[in-house]
């Protein structure tokens, strides 16, 4: 038996096609969604980020508007950029790329930005409103991953859902959306006893620690849902957090890195976009 491959690539693809439908619609009354992505700083992955969320605004028909600071950009001179940007009526989304240089306050700089459109959901405004199970803008990679899970075609309610990670882009947020949909969840950390042990259990596994293969085959449950958010750029290439070659005879479904969650982080950054430049313009 070999588990059957979550093609978050092609599941994206589904998504933005409903995307630019919806986007001609908008257009026709005069609006178009507009992305604003400020990025601080040379950390290499992040510019390759960047470059992929500018490619998807093009392909969708948004504006994007990328600001590439230096890493020397005191917070004064970044928070009203933010500002600027609140204030923009042809602005409807303001993505601030993760991480940081240390000199500034993540927090801070995030709690700054207007509420509807903090396209990553990372304000403590719609942090809370996940938490209460209250509409919001949801953060993206947690949300692209409930789309594939329903994509293996596995039910959550009254499952066995573990998440190995508890980021606040990634695992806390996941754990809230797991529970409303009433899966059983148990969230792993590093001062985590006997991983194995916990992960085996899991009927849906999600791995999220930047920790390059740290699942493999003898911790996953035959038949499980295991969906990696790893992306660790090693001299041999892209690899995520799970061990790919073990898995894959046991588990039931399984995500690809690359090609898996990270196509989906994006779809979901174009959608919660396009909902902003809805609501803004109620
Ligand atoms: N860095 C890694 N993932 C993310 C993300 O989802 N949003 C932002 N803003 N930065 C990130």
């Amino acid at each position: 038996m070999s588990a059957r491959i979550l093609d978050g690539k092609a599941v994206a693809a589904k998504i933005k096609t409903e995307i630019r439908r919806e986007v001609e619609g908008l257009k026709a009354k005069g609006v178009t969604p507009g992305l604003a992505v400020v990025l601080v700083g040379d950390d290499p992955a992040s510019h390759i980020y960047v470059r992929n969320k500018e490619r998807n605004c093009q392909e969708l028909g948004f504006n994007s508007q990328t600001f590439r600071l230096p890493a020397t950009i005191s917070q004064d001179e970044l928070l009203t950029l933010i500002q600027q940007l609140n204030a923009d009526p042809a602005i409807h989304g303001i993505l601030v790329q993760l991480p940081l240089p240390a000199h500034l306050s993540t927090e801070k700089i995030i709690s700054f930005i207007k509420p509807e459109k903090d396209v990553d959901g990372f304000h403590p405004v719609n942090l809370g409103n996940l938490l209460r199970g209250e509409a919001g803008m949801i953060p993206c990679t947690p949300a692209g991953i409930m789309e594939l899970i329903k994509e293996s075609g596995v039910e959550v309610a009254g499952k066995e859902c573990v998440i190995v990670g508890r980021s606040n882009i990634v695992g806390k947020p996941l754990f809230h959306l797991l529970l409303q949909a009433h899966g059983t969840v148990t969230v792993c950390h590093s001062r985590t006893r006997n991983l194995a042990e916990v992960t085996r259990r899991a009927d849906i596994l999600v791995v999220a620690t930047g920790q390059a293969g740290l699942v493999n085959g003898e911790m996953v449950k035959p038949g499980a849902v295991v969906i990696d958010v790893g992306m660790n750029r090693l001299e041999t290439g892209l690899v995520g957090d799970v061990d790919f070659g073990s898995v894959l005879p046991v588990a039931g479904a399984l995500t690809p890195v690359p090609g898996g969650v990270g196509p989906m982080t994006i779809a979901m950054l174009m959608k919660n976009t396009l909902k902003a430049a809805v609501m803004l313009n109620k």
